[in-house]
């Protein structure tokens, strides 16, 4: 009862609380409604089209459902009361000392005995608690509602705050109207507060990243997720892109199949995420760590392939950005598609009000390290190769006013880099798409990694060497392989670069 009265005053202040509190609606942009949803007029909606008692309803078994804000009637919506299945579990993301990001999907049950769609104007409402505690049986640190609805496939994403730094927390979500249903618990940790020196991050013991990329679901199990959950003490998952992956596929030997199509609309790519979500060692992976993929987790298959700022190798639009693929959709609107899709999926922030695709950003954990997100893949990224133009880019590959980042970001990053030398962290772990040192591959380079943009690679080494900036430790996906190299710049990199441009 205290509950619903205090919701009622509260909902008297802003009628749209419970919707605003899941950031899902706000994502990516909440200034750009093709990238984020008017919460207004959902609420609008809710109160306008859901069957209220106007003719008889005996027996009252019809949809019903108890308005939501208590006294105040005239905007209090209806809400789902018929049951909510949990099915893709819970997860947890975009720690910082504090908070940290809460997820999972609350797909309302159908009547029993039918497979008919719940009435889809009635918002779902989930309330969430943080603890310290396993069984969140102690004291509870933080708690709330949020609404979610078919606008966002149901998905949940809630920031839970007032946390300690650098401790592990256990939430769970519940139905509202039916407190007793709930999700799987799930486990969580929050990071160190900047100041924490090095040799007091989480608790004096290791500090372990699990880094994983190109996770395709036909093509195999996913049990190096399961692994790094089950078997290792890794605090944080750090996925450097290509998640999913665009492409049709049939993995007849262990018997997986790619539901859908070639991904294009945003129906394609919430069907791709879903799926795959499915997996159990993803599931419990995402159910017992947090995840750090705001700033990496794109790569070009959670678009399309070979993906640069204005196209894909499979729209084939190289100068323009918007020609037609050959699943018919606009890159443009693809693009809108996938990032929308990913930001209700995954467990990540909008890092930026006035920056709609900006997913780079730092964190930094205590004195120990900065982990730095970049993107060098969907932001600002000049012409890849795109097949049948990997002539013309080897022409290229050495000018300088080429760039993977776009000047914003690439400011930004050497600005990163020389701030965590002068806070004093001992390392600079830099999590990014592609393969950053130099392959030579008997003569051919892939010119769709850093060796297609080298006066740019250069400009990065520079900026270490010319700074002095010790212990960094660049990261990358995109190559299904395991690459360790030295990133020394010798003077021999130096020749060949100036012989090249010469
Ligand atoms: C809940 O969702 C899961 C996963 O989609 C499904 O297997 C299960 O049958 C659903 N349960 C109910 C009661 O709808
Ligand atoms: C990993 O953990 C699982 C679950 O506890 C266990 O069954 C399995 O044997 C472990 N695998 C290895 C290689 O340690
Ligand atoms: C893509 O466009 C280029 C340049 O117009 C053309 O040469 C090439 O054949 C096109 N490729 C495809 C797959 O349509
Ligand atoms: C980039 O630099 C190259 C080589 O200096 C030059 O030919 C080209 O015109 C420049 N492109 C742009 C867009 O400035
Ligand atoms: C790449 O390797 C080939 C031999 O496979 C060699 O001829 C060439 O000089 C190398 N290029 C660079 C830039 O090191």
């Amino acid at each position: 009862m205290r509950i619903l009265l205090l919701s009622a005053l509260v909902a008297h202040a802003s009628a749209t609380r419970l919707l605003d509190n899941n950031l899902v609606y706000r994502s990516p942009f909440l200034k750009d409604i093709s990238l984020a949803h008017d919460t207004p007029a959902i609420q609008a909606r809710h109160i306008q089209h859901v069957r209220r008692q106007m003719s008889d309803a005996a027996p009252f078994d019809d949809q019903h459902y108890p308005t939501f804000y208590g006294a105040d009637f005239g905007n209090s919506p209806f809400i789902w009361t018929g049951g909510i299945n949990f099915t893709h579990s819970v997860a947890s993301g975009d720690p910082f000392d504090t908070s940290v990001l809460l997820w999972t999907r609350a797909v309302p049950v159908s009547p029993s005995g039918t497979t008919q769609l719940p009435d889809q104007s009635v918002p779902v409402c989930v309330a969430y608690k943080i603890s310290t505690s396993p069984t969140l049986e102690g004291r509870i640190v933080d708690s709330g509602q949020a609404f979610t609805s078919y606008d966002v496939d149901f998905t949940v994403k809630v920031e839970a705050s007032g946390l300690k730094p650098d401790t592990e927390y256990h939430f769970q979500f519940s139905d509202c109207s039916s407190p007793s249903s709930v999700s799987p618990i799930g486990k969580t940790r929050t990071i160190p507060n900047p100041n924490t020196p090095a040799n007091q991050v989480n608790n004096g013991h290791p500090l372990t990243l699990a880094v994983f990329s190109c996770s395709q679901f036909q093509a195999g199990w996913f049990n190096a997720y399961g692994f790094a959950a089950h078997n290792t003490s890794a605090q944080f998952f750090v996925h450097l892109g290509d998640y999913i992956y665009e492409s049709l596929g049939n993995g007849a030997a262990i018997g997986r199949q790619t539901l859908g199509r070639e991904l294009a609309t945003i129906h394609d790519y919430r069907q791709r995420l879903n799926q795959y979500r499915t997996d159990a060692s993803l599931v419990f992976a995402h159910q017992n760590a947090p995840w750090i993929t705001v700033c990496a987790g794109f790569d070009d298959h959670e678009v399309a392939d070979n993906a640069w700022k204005a196209g894909t190798a499979d729209s084939n639009d190289t100068t323009v950005g918007c020609s037609f693929s050959a699943s018919g959709a606009c890159f443009t609107d693809r693009k809108l598609a996938a990032v929308r899709a990913y930001h209700e999926w995954m467990p990540i922030r909008q890092v930026d009000a006035d920056d709609k695709f900006r997913i780079w950003r730092n964190f930094q954990m205590g004195k120990l390290l900065d982990l730095t997100m970049l993107d060098t893949r969907q932001y600002d990224r000049d012409l890849t190769d795109v097949y049948y133009n990997t002539e013309f880019v080897n022409t290229i590959a050495d000018f300088s006013n080429r760039s993977l980042m776009g000047t914003a970001q690439e400011k930004w990053f050497f600005d990163t880099l020389s701030e965590s030398r002068a806070r004093g962290a001992v390392w600079r772990v830099v999590g990014q798409q592609i393969v950053f040192t130099q392959l030579n591959e008997s003569g051919s380079f892939d010119l769709d990694a850093w060796d297609g943009y080298r006066a740019n690679r250069l400009r990065v080494l520079d900026h270490l060497y010319s700074n002095s900036i010790q212990n960094t430790v660049i990261l990358a996906g995109d190559s299904h392989a395991n690459w360790v190299s030295d990133l020394a710049r010798t003077s021999l990199d130096t020749a060949i670069y100036q012989v090249k441009l010469n």
